[in-house]
Parts: C-alpha cells; sequence; structure tokens
C-alpha cells in the first residue's frame, strides 16, 4: 500500500487585540500608507497578557481535532513549531499534550523560523509514509509581539500573533505529494533573535529582541522561494498550470506577488492573509491555509502549494493534492 498523509482537519486562531497601522504610526515615525504600500500590511492581531504560544495552540489544535472528528487518542505525534516557545523547556509540543490531555503520544518543538510549519509536515509525512505514524498534530504557534522591539520601525510594523495547525492521517488516498526543507546558517546576521537569558554575543548583546536587515532578507527570499517551486514541480513532474491555490508564507506582499509570478498565477489563485494578520511566522501558512479551506476556497483535489522562508536562513515547500 502507498501511505500519504491526508489532512483531515485544520484549525487556527488570532488573538482579539487587533493593532492598526494608525495605531504603531503613534509610536514610532511612520504611516499607514508606508507599511500597506511596503509590505501590504494593514493591521496585526496581538496576544493578550495572558496568552501563551500553548494556550493559542489548544484553541488552534482542538479546532482541526473537531474538523477531523478524531479522538484525541488516537494522536500519535505532536509537532509545534515555535519561535516563541511559552518555557525553554518542557517544550510547547509537551505543554500543548498536556492541555489536550493526552496520555500516550510523543510531543515535541521544532524551530525554523519562519519556515517552522513546513518543516514540521515535513517530518509529520515521514513518519506518515514510513509507517511509523498513523496521526500527527502539527501546529505554527507564535506571539511575535514579545520579541520585537515597539521602537524599531524597520521590524515592529511587520508581525503578528496566532496560530494555525492541521491533523494528518495516514491514507491510501493523495494528500502530501512531497515536502522539501532546506537550510543555510551563512545568514545568521541578517536575520536573528538573540535568547538573552542563554548567551550574550560577541558584542554583548543582550535585548531579546527580532534584528532583520530586511532589504537584503527581501532579495534572497524572492529569489530561493523561486528556486523551491522549480524543485517542487521538478519532483512531482508537474507543470505550473496544474497548481490551484498558492498558500504562501506570509511575510510581504510583493514577495508573495514575486511566487505567483513565477508560476504565472493570478493574485485570486493565491491566499493572502497578510492584510490583516501581518506576519506570524510559523503560524502564517498554517494560518492561511485553515482560512481557505473553511471559507470553500479549497476544496477536496485541488493542488495546493504551501512554501515558507525565514531566520536560518530555512526555506520550504510541501505540495498538497487536499
Ligand atoms: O518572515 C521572514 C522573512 N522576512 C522577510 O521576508 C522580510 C523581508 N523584507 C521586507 O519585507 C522589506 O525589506 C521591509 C518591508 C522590511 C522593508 O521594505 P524595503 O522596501 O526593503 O525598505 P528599506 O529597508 O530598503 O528602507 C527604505 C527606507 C529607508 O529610508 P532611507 O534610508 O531610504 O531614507 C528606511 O529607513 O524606508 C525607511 N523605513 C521606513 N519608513 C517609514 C524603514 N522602515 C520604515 C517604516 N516607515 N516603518
Amino acid at each position: 500500500m502507498t501511505r500519504y498523509s491526508r489532512v483531515i482537519g485544520t484549525g487556527g486562531y488570532l488573538p482579539e487585540e487587533i493593532r492598526t497601522n494608525e495605531h504603531i504610526s503613534n509610536t514610532v515615525d511612520t504611516s499607514d500608507s508606508w507599511i500597506f504600500e511596503r509590505t501590504g500590511i494593514k493591521s496585526r492581531h496581538i496576544a493578550a497578557k495572558h496568552e501563551t504560544a500553548s494556550s493559542m495552540a489548544e484553541i488552534a489544535a482542538r479546532q482541526a481535532i473537531a474538523a477531523a472528528a478524531c479522538d484525541l487518542e488516537d494522536i500519535d505525534i505532536i509537532i509545534v513549531a515555535t519561535g516563541t516557545p511559552d518555557r525553554v523547556y518542557p517544550s510547547t509540543g509537551c505543554l500543548l499534550q498536556q492541555r489536550l490531555g493526552i496520555k500516550n503520544c510523543v510531543a515535541f518543538d521544532i524551530q525554523a523560523a519562519c519556515s517552522g510549519s513546513i518543516f514540521a509536515l515535513s517530518i509529520a509525512d515521514q513518519y506518515i509514509k514510513s509507517g511509523a505514524a498513523k496521526k500527527v498534530l502539527v501546529v505554527g504557534t507564535e506571539i511575535c509581539s514579545r520579541i520585537v522591539d515597539w521602537t524599531d520601525r524597520s521590524t515592529c510594523i511587520l508581525f503578528g500573533d496566532g496560530a494555525g495547525a492541521v491533523l494528518l492521517a495516514v491514507s491510501e488516498e493523495t494528500g502530501i505529494l512531497s515536502t522539501h526543507i532546506h537550510s543555510d546558517g551563512e545568514y545568521e546576521d541578517l536575520l536573528y533573535c538573540p535568547n538573552p537569558q542563554v548567551a550574550t554575543d560577541a558584542n554583548g548583546q543582550q535585548a531579546g529582541y527580532i534584528n532583520m536587515r530586511g532589504n537584503e532578507v527581501f532579495k534572497v527570499a524572492v529569489n530561493t522561494l523561486g528556486r523551491i517551486v522549480d524543485e517542487t514541480l521538478e519532483a512531482n513532474n508537474m507543470d505550473k498550470s496544474e497548481i490551484d491555490w498558492l498558500v504562501p508564507h506570509q511575510a510581504n506582499i510583493r514577495i508573495i506577488a514575486a511566487t505567483a509570478k513565477k508560476l504565472k498565477m493570478s493574485m485570486d489563485q493565491v491566499v493572502v492573509t497578510l492584510e490583516t494578520q501581518g506576519n506570524t511566522s510559523s503560524a502564517s501558512v498554517l494560518l492561511a491555509f485553515n482560512e481557505a479551506v473553511r471559507d470553500g476556497r479549497i476544496q477536496r483535489g485541488q493542488v495546493v502549494l504551501l512554501e515558507a522562508f525565514g531566520a536560518g536562513f530555512t526555506w520550504g515547500s510541501a505540495l498538497i493534492r487536499y
């Protein structure tokens, strides 16, 4: 039997507070028009004080589990992608396992910055395809607002909070067709967030905020995502025209448009959540996927290309026949 990882449920969560561009322009030297024109973002959701990566993950996960009508005890593995874990340890995966009240499963985190959910999907797919697991819960969850320097206009305008989830199950019908993941540690300096409790870097830097040389990241992202599209199509012996939906990481509308152009896709075939969510790092692809599944845009049998690029650098894709 050929085993595929089939998506049987999706979920998502966005915190209640909405922070608009106008609000941010009251505290730093920026404007709604600059932010919207350069990024495509109008507003983002900000977690309340009591919320954490695991509390948001629980809501998204429960939605995905309910959509799949799956018994909690049937879940073999929980994989959480996050760069903003509640604790250094236990992992957010273990905290989620406890919140869901599941005793007999394995739970762990992976950290690949904005590419985290694609890396997690890739790992889940290997376990399912090999027969080592039947059901895997994948969650991307981030409280970016807590690692953003709200006085730095070059980064604070970009990020938002949220969680997305998918439940995968072994199936003889098609599901994930292929995943492709890559890393290149050479680019550390272009995009990083220090961990002030554990390490001071060579400059004695302590603040645990996102540092980004945006323009340089932008250029590498566009080129790299172009290459991952080619790699994914080639691996599946598929033509651009066979892809129904692009579900990209939501970092910048100009990066998303460049990938759509490469695929000769109209923006109507691209799921964009950026305008109201900003960049939710490892949560963004799963949040967008969940939105388009729930509003009926993505239909069973359609081919969906998920892709992401982030700090590391890390990048990857997942091609799914939904
Ligand atoms: O998710 C992980 C991967 N991350 C990304 O893919 C992000 C990639 N980068 C980007 O999305 C874009 O580079 C940004 C949106 C971050 C910045 O846009 P840009 O068009 O690359 O602008 P820039 O950094 O080249 O800055 C242009 C100008 C500069 O002023 P000068 O030097 O030309 O006078 C900046 O100081 O815009 C200025 N600027 C701003 N002005 C108003 C930078 N941030 C702001 C701001 N408001 N918020």
